[in-house]
Order: C-alpha cells, then sequence, then structure tokens
C-alpha cells in the first residue's frame, strides 16, 4: 500500500470512528515505521537547501561554514519568498513534477503530515538525530505515523513586544497579560506626546498562515479550540467567538490599526521598528533585528495576553526534510546533521534569536543574561497548542483564514464566520 493510499484510508478509518481532524498525524503504531535504511542515503556532491527568505543572513553564515569543510559537497542556498503559503506552493510543484531542484527543504512544521504521506520527503534514520536533547512538542512536529520525516532546526513561539520606554512613561509598570489591559495600557502611552501617532497593536492578520497562527491564538487564548483533543473540530463555540471578537472589535476600535489587516510578519517589525507600534505579536526573530533598530534598549518581551489571563501561543518552527526526489542523498543526511546540530541552533540564536530545539540552551545562564527572552520563548513554546496535523493542513489552514478575514474585514459577522469554518473543517477531515 503506498503512502497516499494509507493516508486516505487512514482518514476514513477515523471518521468512521468519529475521530477527524488528528487523522493520522502522530504516534500511532505502523507496521512498516522501523528505520530507515540508511544505504538508500547515497551519492555525494553538491547539494541544494531551500528555505524562505533570511532576513539575518545567518543561514548562509552556517551554510558557508559547511562549505569550508565539504568543497566538493558544497550546499547553495535557495531562497524562496517570504511568506508560508508561497513556500509550501513552490515546494510542492518542485514535488509534483519530481523535480531535484531542492534537495534539503526547510519545511514549516505544520507540512510534514502532508508531505509525508505524499511521499514527497524521505522517512529519516530517526537514531542518528539527537533527538532526546530537544524539547519534546518540537520533535512532535517532525513525526508521522509514528516516523521521523524532518528534523527540527529552528522552533518557534509567539511573544508580545512592548515598548519598555513608553509603558514606564506612562505609568503602567507591567506589561499587560491580558487583552483588557493592553487596550487600557494603549489608551494611558497615547497620552504621551511621543506616542502621537502610534498605533497600539498588530499581528499578522493578512489573508495567509499568519492569519491561521493568529486566529488560532485569539481562540485558544479564549479557551477555545479550533480543534478538540480528538482533533474533531469545535470552532463554532461561545469562546471561539470572544477570541475572533478580540480581533474584529479590535480592527473597529482603532486598537490595530487599518493598514494592521493587510500585515505579514516583516510588515509588523517594520511598523514596530518604525516606533509606530506600542504592541506587536510576533516571532523571536524580531528580537535581534528590532535590537538593531531605532528602537534598540526600548522594548522587551512578555508573553501573550488572553481573554481573563496570559493567552497561549501556535506552535511555530522549522524542520529539515529530504526531498525524495533529489541526488546526493548522503551528503544531504550529513548535511541535516550539520544544520540542525547543537552548535547551529546556538548561532541561529545568538545571530537571529531564533528559538532552539534544544533544552538545554533555554535553561544556559550565560545565554539566559545574554537574551532575556529566553524564559517567556521556552515556556511560549511549551504551551503552544500545535495546528491540526493533518495530510490535508492546505485546505483546513484556507479554510480558517477565509473565514477569520471575512470576520475581520466585516463581511461576516464573528458568529456566522465561526459556523460556517466549522462546517468547512467538518468537510475537509471528512474527505
Ligand atoms: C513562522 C512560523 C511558522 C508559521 C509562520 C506563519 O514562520 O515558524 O510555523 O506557519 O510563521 O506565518
Amino acid at each position: 500500500m503506498n503512502a497516499r493510499t494509507r493516508a486516505l484510508q487512514c482518514s476514513a478509518a477515523l471518521v468512521a470512528a468519529g475521530l477527524t481532524l488528528t487523522a493520522c498525524g502522530s504516534s500511532g503504531g505502523d507496521s512498516s515505521s522501523g528505520q530507515s535504511r540508511s544505504e538508500s542515503f547515497t551519492g555525494r556532491g553538491p547539494i541544494t537547501y531551500a528555505a524562505g527568505k533570511d532576513s539575518s543572513g545567518v543561514v548562509q553564515k552556517v551554510i558557508d561554514s559547511w562549505n569550508k569543510l565539504h568543497p566538493k559537497e558544497k550546499v547553495t542556498f535557495i531562497q524562496l519568498p517570504t511568506d508560508a503559503d508561497s513556500q509550501r506552493q513552490q515546494m510542492i510543484q518542485n514535488a509534483e513534477t519530481k523535480s531535484d531542484a531542492y534537495t534539503v527543504l526547510s519545511l514549516d512544521v505544520v507540512w510534514t503530515s502532508e508531505f509525508a504521506a505524499h511521499q514527497w520527503i524521505d522517512k529519516l534514520p530517526e537514531k542518528q538525530f539527537p533527538l532526546d536533547e530537544m524539547l519534546k512538542p518540537v520533535v512532535e512536529t517532525a513525526k508521522y505515523r509514528g516516523g521521523l520525516y524532518a528534523v527540527p532546526a529552528a522552533s518557534d513561539g509567539g511573544v508580545l513586544y512592548y515598548r519598555t520606554d513608553l509603558l514606564k512613561k506612562a505609568g503602567v509598570t507591567a506589561p499587560p497579560t491580558t487583552w483588557a489591559e493592553m487596550k487600557a495600557a494603549c489608551a494611558k502611552v497615547k497620552k504621551l506626546s511621543e506616542a502621537k501617532g502610534m498605533s497600539c497593536y498588530a499581528g499578522q492578520f493578512q489573508k495567509y498562515e499568519g492569519l491561521t497562527v493568529n486566529f488560532s491564538e485569539a481562540v485558544n487564548s479564549a479557551g477555545g479550540v479550533v480543534t478538540d483533543a480528538n482533533g474533531k473540530p469545535d470552532v463554532d463555540t461561545a469562546e471561539a467567538k470572544q477570541g475572533l471578537d478580540f480581533l474584529v472589535d479590535s480592527v473597529k476600535d482603532g486598537t490595530i490599526p487599518k493598514e494592521g489587516i493587510t500585515y505579514q510578519e516583516e510588515d509588523g517589525r517594520q511598523a514596530f521598528q518604525d516606533g509606530k507600534l506600542i504592541f506587536l505579536r510576533n516571532w523571536p526573530y524580531v528580537y535581534s533585528l528590532a535590537g538593531k533598530s531605532e528602537v534598540a534598549g526600548k522594548f522587551a518581551v512578555a508573553p501573550l495576553p488572553g481573554l481573563n489571563g496570559p493567552g497561549s501561543s501556535s506552535l511555530g518552527g522549522h524542520n529539515l526534510a529530504l526531498s525524495s526526489f533529489a541526488k546526493n542523498k548522503a551528503t544531504a543526511l550529513d548535511f541535516m546533521k550539520f544544520y540542525t546540530s547543537e552548535d547551529s541552533a546556538s548561532t541561529f540564536l545568538k545571530d537571529a534569536s531564533l528559538a532552539p530545539p534544544y533544552a538545554a540552551l533555554y535553561d544556559d545562564q550565560a545565554l539566559v543574561e545574554q537574551y532575556p527572552y529566553l524564559p517567556v520563548l521556552k515556556k511560549s513554546i511549551l504551551n503552544a497548542v500545535p495546528r491540526p496535523r493533518v495530510v490535508q493542513y492546505g485546505d483546513v489552514s484556507s479554510a480558517i483564514q477565509q473565514e477569520a478575514y471575512a470576520a475581520l474585514t466585516g463581511a461576516k459577522t464573528s458568529a456566522a464566520a465561526l459556523k460556517d469554518l466549522q462546517q468547512e473543517l467538518q468537510k475537509s477531515s471528512a474527505q
């Protein structure tokens, strides 16, 4: 039975059993899931690494150090677009034509099931990677039906960036833990002459994967779920509505500026760095870049706020996978070990404030002194809620984007959007 057939049978069986969206995403036993045969990783020579645009330059730096050591097995960095959806599209196009243009892929954590089920990526020899030293939820994102299909390179957890200088001046002594506190803090800060023209808050609200993340976080941070513990859609609830209402009301009352619904990660980072935002929901990579901008020394990081207390992040991050259609797989496997080593994770942390998969780096006192956001980040990642781990993730995410965006733009009420979303999710989990 090939993987596609297996995946289809698998979701059919789950639907019959009343289970749905976790589909066959994780630990289930697969009789064929023994270690991959390392002899299938043969061939040495030049390879490529395809990943989203690198805003810090650290990716090329790590590749350069590999290339210096391996002049006959050089890695060429293929930079894909910044947004997750376009990266996924290009990778899928390559896989569907069985192209060998991309050897090693930087996969968003939410794509593992889809790529593994379609056999676009190889199953990896699990024992050859130090997975025990990595945070458990992060390792889970790299698995499909009990097998390892990718290796964590960087994790990601959403955090709240805020302007320490302005909060202090306005007499706000601690960062907000609830949405109401955040709005109250903004009201105080906006009275300062320094805050003229500033907006309160932004996240990622353009219609793309970032909106799926921000919508899910709002729902989770109000006590709701997108899918329940069994993976069944359960988004047409009062809690989910409170979460979505926070976003919708924030757009209406100007807490989120009008242009905020066009923002992806980089737009929000730019606005924060330009001094246009008091609060920003973004990923850890912003810490390093904002630290070299106009707001250097004037910001800090706090956990995401929620409805009645601290909120929770969606689990983000990127894992390295090996294209099934690639050449020089022996080189690729060695490069993957190098790129996902603790040493490389430490470089990614120091140079680009990326969240390491390795637990030890979060508890290293010297690092914590230098990177004070580490404890907040570790908490954000360990408490993060995974997005649905399903083969048909593309459909699930576009349904979320569609409905959340309709609510944000006022095309639908929150209640109608959630009702429709529940139906859409039920449909895609029944496929
Ligand atoms: C970050 C996260 C990724 C998420 C994306 C959404 O890159 O690491 O998991 O899907 O943002 O924009």
